[in-house]
């Protein structure tokens, strides 16, 4: 792996991969859950089914001096009182909704082949029509000028893995509904990093692949197992934090596959490390310390020291007072219900019922880590001005949509010369349009509830 940034890089390779290694990124992570979590009770975690031994402790303090820095101003902290409890998104329900999404399969030019159902003759439509509603506080529908206005001039990253990606391009759906985008940027096989600007609000959005956040090494054919250096970030993305307003961090699929762990020169451990002689750690505590990594590196290069308010919000800072917004797109589980190429591996065309499926196993285990880093990193950013963190946690609302997976339709007419036994499917993405447009609608609510903060606290 290069660890120079693509971005500025464009001397590097642009051929894009044929269509067989893009489905291969897709599928091998879906094989691995097969093989590691189906054979055991659900309640079986993996970081107690092998033998285990705890990781060193890692001290901080080479990294912890770093956070000294003024404190913010006394006004921000007297009106902080002030600020509405933050929604708990995760807890609530899906109801029908007549009004469905605000673009169709067609009228997007920017989705991904395998996640465009509609246009992969997927028959169903009744999973366009439900909109989740949180118990505490209400979600408006996606207002994408709305959007584009607390982002004029600013740059929004998203960087992570596939996930990231389907997350980014139901946005660029919406989005451009109200102003259509121009693709200024494309680097790396399979669109891996690229950048759109949208002329009418002087907004940038791009897209970083980093399924680490830290600095990986994946594997190879030769090398079957990814090497992650715990405690640096991946500067193909890092090294642009200078240019970035708004971070969207979505990862986690990656962590299960085969792994050596690194951090400074000492070796972690692995996870799934078939004939090598490194101990089994599992990957819930490596998975919380890359986040934990990848949110103090941003905190010390952009956390910077007094001035107000973070990064969204008033067009009228001068650069010295640029601050970030990050956000932590927490774990999305799969839906797979049997084999992942046999017919009906997600066949589901509801949601679930409020009450009938609860979050568990995997899929906590990975939203606690990430949730605990965010809040961890709360704590500290205190002490900066410039900063602000959320968790968007879609965990168990997407939990709640095992309808909403492209399944066979990740192929155009996966059934037009008739119904085999053996069909790939992919249950782990989210049709485009569909429930991730959802994702993008608690974003927009947490950009909002930013903006009414930083009025309170007179901070722009
Ligand atoms: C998709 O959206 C476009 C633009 O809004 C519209 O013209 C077209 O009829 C829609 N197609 C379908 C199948 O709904
Ligand atoms: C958008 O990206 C271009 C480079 O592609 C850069 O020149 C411009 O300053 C960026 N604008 C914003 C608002 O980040
Ligand atoms: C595995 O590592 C331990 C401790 O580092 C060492 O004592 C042992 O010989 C190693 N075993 C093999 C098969 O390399
Ligand atoms: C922002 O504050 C206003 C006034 O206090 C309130 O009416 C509105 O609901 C708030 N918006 C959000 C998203 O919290």
């Amino acid at each position: 792996m290069s660890s120079t940034n693509p971005f500025k890089d464009q001397s590097s390779s642009s051929l894009t991969k044929k269509l067989l290694r893009c489905i291969l990124y897709a599928l091998l992570p879906l094989a691995l859950i097969r093989l590691y979590f189906y054979p055991l009770t659900p309640s079986l975690s993996p970081t107690n089914q092998f033998p285990h031994t705890k990781p060193p402790i890692i001290t901080t303090t080479a990294t912890a001096t770093t956070f000294t820095s003024p404190s913010p101003p006394s006004s921000k902290e007297h009106h902080s009182s002030n600020t509405e409890t933050p929604c708990d998104y995760s807890n609530g329900k899906w109801v029908p909704d007549k009004f469905g999404p605000l673009y169709n399969g067609t009228s997007c030019g920017t989705i991904k082949d395998g996640q465009n159902c509609m246009s992969h003759g997927r028959p169903d439509q009744d999973y366009l029509y439900w909109s989740w509603e949180p118990k505490d506080c209400k979600i408006s529908r996606f207002d994408p000028k709305i959007f584009l206005h607390f982002l004029r001039n600013k740059h929004l990253a998203f960087v992570g893995d596939s996930m990231a990606r389907n997350q980014l391009e139901s946005l660029l759906c919406m989005l451009s509904t109200a102003s259509k985008p121009e693709l200024v940027y494309n680097l790396g096989d399979d669109n891996k990093f690229r950048r759109w600007h949208f002329k009418s609000h002087n907004v940038n959005v791009s897209i970083y692949w980093s399924p680490f956040l830290v600095k990986g090494i994946e594997k190879t054919e030769i090398a079957n197992y990814n090497r992650l250096f715990l405690d640096s970030v991946d500067e193909r993305w890092a090294s642009d934090l200078d240019k970035m307003d708004m971070v969207v961090l979505s990862v986690g699929h990656w962590f299960l596959h085969p792994a050596v762990y690194f951090y400074g020169e000492s070796v972690l451990g692995c996870h799934y490390c078939v004939g090598q002689n490194y101990t089994e750690v599992g990957f819930y505590d490596v998975f919380g310390k890359a986040f934990k990594t990848t949110l103090e590196t941003i905190m010390e290069r952009r956390g910077g020291g007094g001035g107000g308010g973070g990064g969204g919000g008033s067009d009228s800072d001068s650069d010295s007072g640029k601050g970030i917004d990050v956000v932590v797109t927490t774990f999305s589980p799969h839906h797979f219900e049997g084999e992942w190429d046999k017919l009906g591996a997600c066949p589901k065309t509801q949601p679930f019922k409020e009450g009938e499926k609860q979050l568990e196993g995997m899929d906590a285990e990975m939203r606690k880590a990430e949730v605990g880093e965010v809040e961890a990193a709360k704590e500290k950013a205190k002490k900066f001005s410039r900063i602000r963190l959320s968790a968007l946690d879609v965990t168990k609302l997407s939990l709640m949509r095992p309808d909403g997976h492209p399944g066979p339709y990740m192929y155009a007419n996966p059934f037009a010369n008739g119904i085999a036994e053996r069909v790939q499917n992919d249950c782990v993405h989210w049709c485009l349009p569909g429930a991730i447009d959802t994702w993008n609608e608690i974003l927009l609510d947490v950009m909002k509830r930013w903006d009414n903060q930083s009025r309170w606290s007179g901070g722009r």
